[in-house]
Order: structure tokens, then sequence, then C-alpha cells
């Protein structure tokens, strides 16, 4: 099969990009800016550096300034409800809860949905004093118990031998505390170790063998050494506990926002600002698939197949049966989608993901819209993609469908330009401006 790379387009497009044009004359598309240099709203190292944000690095989440900013401007927000329907590692509604706000967050993660959880967790004093005599336990404990492995063969090789069993030790340790508080703080520490100490990291839609692994050589070096990192993350937990104790905590649900309804938490919606998975073909469940077996969040392989169905349809990995077909864009499913299909593309699936991620994004618009306060404010993060040589303006396309359900556009905001890695994006010549990263700011009247 060819790659994405040698594919010539078989027939003109130019309609596609005509629409574009057209979209863009009635849409306010606000350069903030093009250079593909400049910081995007989505900010891992920003969020690296504030209490409580720090506890897990989610290279896909928000910069808090970014959600602050958002909901500081124009938004009436009083005592209405903040949502985040795509929440990974929480920060819209961790940061609503900063400002005093009521914050709720949706994924179908249990990996993410954990993590949002426990950064949100509020202790006592006497809670806090426990949770630091848990600490000084683990320190002088021997870690003689030891958790058995996943049973995913592909993840135990991601590990030196030595370095698989001091996790397990670690995992052992925290699996006997009864306090479900500091229990789930060890085992986010736990997380946090999983890709420092793996002889792979994170790279693309996988991993990647890592070329500077330093290699520990004994049993006690590997516990010695994951000792002191976890120790020092729950260290740095009590202390972002203890300084940000005013704060009203938010709400996870471990749950897809699609759907026939949402739930009746969502009601008395000011503000939504989020970022759905962008249409790439990244699949959360591969990329975390270490953290996702090593904290037993999954067991089985039915597992993976489950979150991946239950996701946005922004990846080739499931066989989605055809749902929310009323609620899509047009020009996805009768220009691009054909266009794809014709392509002769990595995966054949291509064509339809795309139809299915704007039906799946109509379907959240249509059900949210009762939900929303009137003058309610929406923020949708989004990337656009490029396939088989042509620029897909998911910002352009998801303020078209969000004015198809009723919403009013107030502009889309360009934040950077991205650069695919397909030579063919040389040749898109004016239209490669549609490459970029945007936020559509939506408004229910
Ligand atoms: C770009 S990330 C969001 C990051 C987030 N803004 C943050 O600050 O951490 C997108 C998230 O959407 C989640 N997701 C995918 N399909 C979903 C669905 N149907 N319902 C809810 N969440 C979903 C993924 O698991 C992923 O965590």
């Amino acid at each position: 099969m060819l790659s994405e790379n040698d594919v010539e387009p078989l027939f003109d497009i130019s309609a596609l990009y005509r629409h574009y044009a057209a979209l863009e004359q009635s849409i306010q598309v606000n350069e903030q800016s093009t250079k593909t240099t400049y910081r995007s709203p989505v900010n891992f190292i920003e969020s690296m550096q504030k209490p409580r944000h720090r506890w897990f690095p989610y290279k896909e989440g928000f910069s808090p300034s970014f959600v602050e900013d958002f909901l500081t401007a124009g938004v009436s927000i009083k005592d209405g409800l903040i949502l985040d329907p795509f929440s990974g590692s929480g920060t819209t509604a961790l940061v609503a809860g900063e400002k005093g706000l009521r914050g709720l967050g949706y994924d179908v993660s249990p990996l993410t949905d954990f993590v949002a959880r426990t950064k949100a967790v509020t202790m006592s004093a006497a809670e806090l004093n426990d949770f630091k005599s848990h600490l000084e336990g683990f320190a002088k404990s021997a870690l003689d118990k030891r958790a058995p492995t996943p049973d995913n063969e592909t993840v135990n090789r991601y590990f030196e031998p030595v370095v698989l069993d001091a996790l397990m030790r670690v995992k052992g340790y925290y699996l006997q505390i009864d306090c479900p508080k500091a229990k789930s703080l060890f085992k986010l520490a736990f997380l946090t170790a999983i890709e420092p100490f793996s002889t792979h990291r994170k790279a693309g839609n996988g991993v990647k063998k890592k070329t500077n692994y330093s290699f520990l050589e004994s049993s006690q070096d590997s516990i010695r050494v994951l000792k002191n990192f976890i120790l020092e993350k729950l260290e740095m937990f009590a202390l972002d506990i203890e300084q940000t104790s005013r704060f009203s905590p938010p709400k996870f649900l471990q749950q897809s926002c699609l759907g026939s309804a949402l739930p009746s938490e969502v009601e008395d919606v000011s503000a939504v600002l989020t970022s759905p998975p962008y249409a790439n073909c990244f699949d959360y469940s591969k990329i975390y698939m270490s953290e996702l077996w090593m904290g037993d969040f999954f067991s089985s392989k039915m597992d993976q197949k489950n979150f991946r169905e239950a996701s946005v349809r922004s990846h080739v990995h499931a066989t989605w049966s055809d749902r929310y077909t009323e609620f899509g864009v047009p020009v996805v499913d009768d220009i691009i989608r054909p266009y794809i299909e014709t392509q002769k593309l990595w995966s054949p699936r291509i064509g339809s993901m795309l139809s299915g991620y704007f039906a799946d994004l109509g379907n959240l618009l249509t059900n949210l819209k009762p939900r929303l306060r009137s003058n309610a404010k929406l923020g949708f993060v989004v990337g656009n993609s490029f396939y088989g040589g042509v620029a897909i303006a998911t910002d352009l396309l998801l303020a078209e469908l969000g004015r198809s359900k009723g919403y009013v556009v107030e502009e889309v905001r360009v934040y950077r330009g991205i650069i695919p890695s397909s030579q063919q994006y040389q040749k898109l010549g004016n239209n490669r401006k549609y490459m970029r990263e945007s936020m559509v700011v939506l408004r229910r009247l």
C-alpha cells in the first residue's frame, strides 16, 4: 500500500477549498499567531509548574493560564457549571475549582479520570498528618510485598526486569494501604514513575525505545532510586494539598460525553472549555498503554476494545457501528469522505473516521444545548489535520457544525501553525494556512 506521501490527488478538490473560503467570509478568524513556535493552549510545561496540575505529566493537557483567561473573558459565570466533556487530566474543572466555581469533567479513559479525581483531592489536617505518616512508613519499608506483573507481555517488556520488580514492590506497598485518599496518591505517584523508569518513551501514536536510558544494575539500586522518586512526588503532593486548601473540588465522571442524553449533572452550564481528541488518528488507549496496564485500569484486551469504542472517532483502531449519522457535516460526508476513500492511504478507515468525528461532535453539541444557560460560552480547542494531500480544517467545519445546531460562532482563534510530516504539504500553496491549531468559540443565545 502507498504511504500518504506518495499519493497524488485523483480529482479536483477545489470545491472543498471554495467551501473553506466561503466559511472564512462569514466567520471571524483571528490569528493570534500562525507561527509553529507560538505557545499553544496545550502547554504541558506550564502545567508542570503549577500546584496540583503538576502531579501527572499529561502532554495533551491545557495550560492552566489558558483556562483562567477563558473563564475571565466574556463569561458570566456566577454559580453556573463549568463543563469539560473531554476533560483528560481535568485542567478546566480544576481551574474552575481554584476559582471557587463548580467544575465537571467527563472522560472515557479510566486513567485520566483517576488522575483528575486524585488531583482534586482535599484533606483535613488530620488526614494530611495521616498521609505524612504513610510517607514515613514507605521510606522505612523494605518493600517486601510484590504485586503480580500485568497480564500483558508487551507492556512488561518495556521495563528492565530489576526495574519491573521494583515497580511491583511499590505497587505491593500501596495496595495494602487502607485509607482510600492516601492509596490514590501513592498510586498516582507510581503512575508518574512508569515512563521515566521505562526503556521506552511516548512518541507519536505509540512508544519508542529511549536512546538515553540509564540502566539500573541491581535490584537494590532500582528499589532505592524508585523509592526516592516516589517519595519526592508524594512530598510534593502533600505540599500542594496544604497550600491549596481553599479549593472547591470539581466532579469527574468516567463516561462518554456522547450518546442519546447527557446525565442530569449537566445542567445550568455557564461555560464549556474543552479539547476533543484531534482527528489525527492518535489512540489514547495505545499511547498510555503502559500506565493503563500497570495501574490495573486494563486487565484484558476487552478493556482496551471497550475504551476505543467509547471514544470519539478520531482514530482507526476500532470498528464503530454507524452512529449519530444525522448529526454530521454535509461537506465532510459528501466531499471529504468520498475523496479520501479514493486515495490509497495507510488505513482505509480514515474517510469514515472523519465523517464519524463530526457526527460525534454534532451529537454532543445537540445534546448540550438545552443544558446551557443563555449566553453560555463554549471553547473547543482543535488541531486541523491533513490526509491524502488535503487539509481538513476541523476548526471551520466545527464552526459550521455549531452554527447548524443553532449556536452563534463568535470566532475561530488561531494559536499556531502545524506542519504535517507529509511532503504533499508543500503542494498546498496558499491553503497551507489551514494547517493550524485553534479554538472555536461558540455562544448559546
Ligand atoms: C485532548 S485530551 C483533553 C485534555 C484536557 N484538555 C486536559 O487539560 O487534560 C482529549 C480527551 O478526550 C477523551 N475522550 C475521547 N473520547 C471521549 C468521549 N467519547 N467522551 C469523553 N471523553 C473522551 C480522551 O480520553 C482524552 O483524555
